[in-house]
């Protein structure tokens, strides 16, 4: 703990002092239960580890100026879970034990939520996942629900600096009836393969195109897309990716800037006609794209001509961040203090 270097945080898992985890079993959640054991004894035959009945979430907590703690948008996150648990069968977790939850495990590990002036924040990681033994394809009837935290700096190393993304046609993320708009884990292991290939040839994410006719633009790895021009904000709609809480933000900011906001199918082409393009989401906030390769096409799109973020993304990244960090008026009741 005295050895974390607040300002030069990567995002990657620290140990921290709890954890809180409830129960699901027999129709009923238990107490939350609060423990500094970093581990998880579990049945060997548990469909989270067979069938990938597991989901989770990502938030953050930020320390303001006046060294308060802010929570960003933790409804919505409660919610997004009980979609997710939805989609692939698990019990729900209602919204208010998911909300003390969180609360509790932010104020047990207060002394890591990084100080204002590191930009840094607390990343809290939510999952739940079934534990009940079952061999055959059927949902668990038993849950767990834990939370834990990290403290964080930036997801990619970058921080708000633009970064090459890329488009690999050979592989999909989530089929356009399938998982997409769920949060769960194996969303994620289908993206591994790209997004190492990714990283080895030094881009920063994969931007997939939607799997049925690989004609838009669904999702950048981690985050949703943006682009910007003619003062419009215009993101993809797309049955395959993550209601991002980010983007939802950024579109209400964005109109309260005054600019036009377009949810639409975004064709691949039109990236040619981006004056700003970003990747958004919890981990990533915004972060911008310098370029977009499209390998197999052999084409490229470029965002950006003097090396810094566009005018538009800086505007909505400093609103955005000043709301979170306390530095901005809540005005839509976003922010949940931790007393
Ligand atoms: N898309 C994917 C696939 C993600 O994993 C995330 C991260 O949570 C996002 C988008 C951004 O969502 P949010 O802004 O709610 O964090
Ligand atoms: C987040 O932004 O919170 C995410 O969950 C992204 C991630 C998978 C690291």
């Amino acid at each position: 703990m005295d050895t974390i270097n607040w300002s030069n945080l990567s995002f990657g898992y620290i140990k921290t002092d709890y954890n809180v985890r409830t129960y699901y079993s027999e129709g009923a959640w238990s107490k939350p239960e609060i423990t500094d054991s970093e581990t998880l004894n579990i049945h060997m035959a548990a469909t989270c580890l067979h069938y990938g009945q597991e989901a989770f979430e990502g938030m953050k907590a930020f320390r303001g100026k006046d060294g308060k703690v802010r929570i960003f948008r933790m409804r919505e996150n409660a919610q997004r879970l009980q979609h997710s648990c939805r989609g692939i069968m698990m019990a729900e977790l209602p919204v208010e034990l998911f909300e003390e939850c969180i609360m509790t495990v932010v104020k047990k590990n207060e002394r890591f939520v990084p100080p204002y002036e590191s930009g840094a924040s607390l990343y809290i990681r939510p999952l739940i996942f079934g534990t009940s033994a079952q061999v055959g394809v059927k949902p668990s009837n038993e849950y767990t629900f834990l939370v834990f935290v990290t403290p964080v700096g930036p997801y990619f190393k970058e921080g708000f600096k633009p970064t090459p993304m890329v488009i690999m046609r050979e592989f999909d993320r989530a089929a356009p009836l399938g998982t997409g708009t769920y949060k769960v884990g194996g969303n994620y292991a289908a993206s591994m393969q790209s997004g190492v290939k990714a990283a080895e040839m030094g881009y920063s994410a994969v931007v997939y195109l939607d799997a049925r006719e690989k004609k838009y633009i669904d999702e950048c790895g981690p985050a949703n897309f943006f682009g910007i021009k003619n003062n419009t904000y215009i993101t993809p709609e797309s049955s395959s990716i993550l209601p991002s809480i980010t983007n939802k933000s950024l579109i209400r900011l964005a109109k309260d800037m005054g600019m036009k906001v377009e949810r639409r199918p975004v064709p691949v082409e039109e990236l040619a006609t981006f004056e700003e393009a970003g990747a958004c989401g919890t981990a990533a906030v915004i972060s911008p794209i310098l370029k977009i390769d499209d390998l197999s096409e052999g084409k490229t799109y470029e965002f950006v001509k003097d090396g810094k973020p566009g005018a538009i993304s800086k505007k909505l990244y400093d609103k955005l961040r000043g709301i979170q960090y306390g530095d901005e008026p809540d005005l839509h009741d976003w922010v949940t203090i931790v007393e």
